[in-house]
Order: C-alpha cells, then structure tokens, then sequence
C-alpha cells in the first residue's frame, strides 16, 4: 500500500578532487600557528582540483559506482545540485549524463541555493518517488569552494561530489516526511555571475548559519516533527568542522539537552584513519550513552550525537559546499557501527538563506555498505601541492575564449579534455 512505502537513499558514494592543500604548510607559508586551522577552524587539509577537474569530474566519479552496482532501470531523474555551475544556462548533470551512458529518456536538471540545494533535490527526488515508486533519482552534489587568496575563507576551501540513489525500500536510509524550514534575504556569502571566488561577510555568514537553525529548528517543532530527545544522531552543514560544534553548542542552547561538542581535533592528515578508529572507539567505549539513543536518562554525560564520527571526513576535504552534509553522513555511516534502527537530524543549510531540518532513519544492514575504505585511500591517494603550486593554481583560469586542452594530470576516470568553440568537453580518462 502506498501508504506503506518508506522511501530515501539506497546507496551513496563519496569523491574528491586529485590535489590536497595541507593546513600545516600553508600555516607555515603564511607565519600562522597551525592551531588556527586544526582546532580553531576543525580542518586539516583541503582538497584541491587539478586543471582536469572540476564539478562535473568530481559528479561523474561518484555516481559511477552506483550506476555500476545497480544499473540505469527506473532511472528517469538526474538532480545536479552545485553553487561551482560550468555554464550560466546548460545543466552540469548532461556532462555526467553522457559521461556515464545513461539512457536518452531521462530529465536533467541543476538546482541552486548555495549550499543548501543539494537537500532541495533530495526532497524533489523524494518527491518523485513518492508518486512514481517504480522510479529511481540520482542527486548528485558537486562543488568546489574557492575564496580569494589572502582572505580569511582561503584555508575553508575544498572540493568534493557527493551522489544518491533516491528510491523506495532505501537499504541505507529512510526520510521522513516532516521538516523545518527557513528562508531570509541575507547577503551573507554570494557569488556575482563574473567572479570565480565568492564574496563573503564572515561574521555574519556564521550568525545567518546559527538564526536558520533557530529558525528551522522551531518550525520542525511546529510541524509536529520529533523532539531532541527522539533524535539519536545530528549532522550539520559543515562549510568547516568547528561551524558543526557551533551549531551543536547553539541546539544544545535551543533544547536544554545536553549535547557532545567534541570534535577530532588535530587529528592530521596521516593519522586520519587512526583519528577514525580513535572516534569509533570514542563512540564505542561510551557504549550506554551511545546506545541509550532517545532514552538518555542512563546518560552520564554529555550524549553522543555523532559529532566526533561525522567530522572525520570533512576535516580532510574542506568546505564542499552542497556535498558538505553528505559527506558528513558518508562519515558517520562509515565510522559509527550502531545506527540501524537509528534516527538522524540533518541540518542542511545554504547562505542568502535557506534553513532545513528534516529527520531519517538508519535502515538495519547499512553497514554492509560501508565505503570507509575506499574513501579513505582516496583521501590518502591526494597529491599534495606544495603553496606556490596551489598558488599558481588557484590564479590559473581557463577562458571560454580560447580553445585549449587540459594537460593530462587526475588520476581519477573522467577528465576535462579541453574547451573547443566555447564549450567544455570530457572524457573518460
Ligand atoms: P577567521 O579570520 O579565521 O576567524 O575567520 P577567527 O580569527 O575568529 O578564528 C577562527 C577561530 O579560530 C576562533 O575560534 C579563534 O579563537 C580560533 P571561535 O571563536 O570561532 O571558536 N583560533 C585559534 N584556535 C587555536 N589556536 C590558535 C587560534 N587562532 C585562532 N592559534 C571565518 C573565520 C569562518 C569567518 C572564515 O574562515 C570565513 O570567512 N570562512 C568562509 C565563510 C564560512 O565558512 N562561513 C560559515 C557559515 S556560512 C555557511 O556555512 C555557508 C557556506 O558553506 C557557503 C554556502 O552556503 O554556499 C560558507
């Protein structure tokens, strides 16, 4: 029966860019105590694209597994979610469409808001579901955060795609119906069509961030969604990890409960996979916290909400603005062992604004899925650039002028080839 049908993400995969920017040297390079970036902002390193990459790769590489794993039938929907858009008017889906070979009989569409529209296509997709069940939708989120250089967002960039596969009967997770919403006309972060760097206002962007939380949070409450205690797990919109342990610090204020505001910090890029076995185990040694879930009364102290669990991978990333709450489930799916049955918060948030709680739950078997793995060699696999590299990188620009081919650098299996009469064209690499 319909009424019946639960209905969310049944696979998602995570990718990244070729380069890395460690926060050590650029520390170094800059005369700034590492400590800045490591426990001040939460971030260790960032990923960077090589001159053959760019959203489309990045889309591409992570949605190519799941179309691998379970082939093109009843998919009829392509939702491209990214703020980092390679035209003003042709969709960057229709690159990762040709890309990946799907079928002709298919809509293709990008979707804009900031950071937030990756859960704006989430929610259509849910959407489409609901009324087609037989159908599938690839959400794929894709972006690469640039500030300038020399300002204080240059060390929260950071590039990475996130896709999912949106059905009925999710074997990873089932959203639910009720969320919180709020929009308000800030000029907090934006990007003017003739600039590849955004404008920011920083201040204001983090307390525009913390008042959309306040805002969805109390409509979720109006539209009869859960209380704070029904939630077993919260992932925020992380443009860098301390903004996650700020926005658990102000729903812990919002709530009266009492929340884990501890983050990994200064894990480092080589103890990585140790930061996550140290934060599994974390989660793991306050087993009746953890475990007690909704029921905290046996809690003694703070209660687990996964932050330290889901950090763990955006603190290598950086920012990847609409993948960035995606990739913080990758990380808490990955690293956190007793979720199934469980209930996650999900803060999705997008400057200018847009606010979104909405709620889901862990479908039991989820961890047979676990990508933990691969996404941590890819992380690993990162080319570091020296700071004059990165540099000279970060001012290199293609116009769409000239006619060019890309030098061949990534080693991940699609590439920009070239732009040829104004458009860019890709290939398999
Ligand atoms: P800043 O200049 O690094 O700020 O800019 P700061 O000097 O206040 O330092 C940051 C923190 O580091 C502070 O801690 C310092 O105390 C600490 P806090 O008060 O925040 O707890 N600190 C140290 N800690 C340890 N050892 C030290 C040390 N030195 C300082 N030695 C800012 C920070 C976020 C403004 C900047 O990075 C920025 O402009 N970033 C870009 C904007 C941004 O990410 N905003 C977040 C909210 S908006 C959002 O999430 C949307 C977005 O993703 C875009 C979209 O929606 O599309 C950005």
């Amino acid at each position: 029966a319909a009424g019946t049908v639960t209905i969310g993400i049944d696979d998602i995969e995570l990718a990244t860019s070729h380069h890395v920017v460690r926060l050590d040297d650029f520390a170094e390079a800059n005369g700034t105590d590492p400590n800045k970036f490591r426990l001040g902002l939460g971030q260790d390193e960032f990923s960077f694209p090589a001159p053959d990459e760019d959203v489309v790769t990045m889309a591409a590489a992570a949605a190519a597994p799941i179309i691998q794993r379970s082939g093109t039938e009843g998919i009829r929907t392509l939702l491209f979610a990214t703020e980092s858009g390679i035209d003003q008017s042709k969709a960057a889906g229709m690159a990762v469409h040709s890309l990946l070979d799907l079928p002709s009989q298919m809509r293709v569409v990008e979707f804009k808001e900031a950071c937030y529209s990756a859960t704006a296509a989430l929610q259509a997709a849910v959407g489409i579901v609901t009324r087609s069940p037989g159908q599938r939708v690839l959400v794929i989120a894709s972006d690469v955060a640039r500030y300038e250089l020399d300002t204080p967002g240059e060390p929260t960039q950071g590039a990475g795609a996130v896709a999912m596969l949106v059905s009925a009967d999710p074997k990873l997770l089932e959203i639910e119906p009720v969320s919180g919403l709020n929009s308000a006309d800030v000029d907090d972060f934006w990007r003017p069509n003739d600039s590849t760097t955004a404008i920011v206002d920083g201040a204001l962007s983090v307390t525009a961030y913390l008042d959309a939380l306040t805002g969805a949070w109390s409509d979720l409450a109006a539209q009869g969604g859960p209380a704070i205690a029904e939630i077993d797990r919260v992932l925020y919109h992380q443009p860098f990890t301390k903004m996650a342990k700020k926005a658990q610090v102000h729903l812990a204020g919002l709530t009266g409960e009492d929340l884990d505001t501890e983050i990994v910090e200064g894990a480092g890029d080589a103890g990585a996979a140790d930061a996550g076995t140290a934060a599994a185990n974390s989660a793991a040694a306050s087993g009746p916290a953890a475990a007690a879930g909704a029921d905290n009364s046996v809690a003694t102290g703070p209660r687990d909400t996964g932050l330290a669990t889901s950090t763990l991978y955006n603190r290598r990333l950086g920012n990847s603005y609409t993948a960035s709450l995606y990739a913080g489930l990758c990380s808490l799916l990955d690293h956190d062992e007793d979720l199934a049955g469980k209930r996650i918060g999900l803060f999705s948030y997008g400057s200018g604004s847009v606010g979104e709680f909405f709620t889901a739950r862990v479908v039991p078997g989820y961890a047979e899925h676990s990508h933990r793995q691969a996404v941590t060699e890819a992380l690993d696999a990162r080319v570091p650039l020296s700071i004059d590299a990165y540099r000279a990188l970060h001012a290199a620009e293609f116009s769409s002028a000239d006619d060019v081919s890309t030098p061949k650098v990534t080693a991940g299996p699609f590439r920009f080839a070239g732009i040829k009469g104004r458009a860019r064209h890709y290939e398999r690499a």
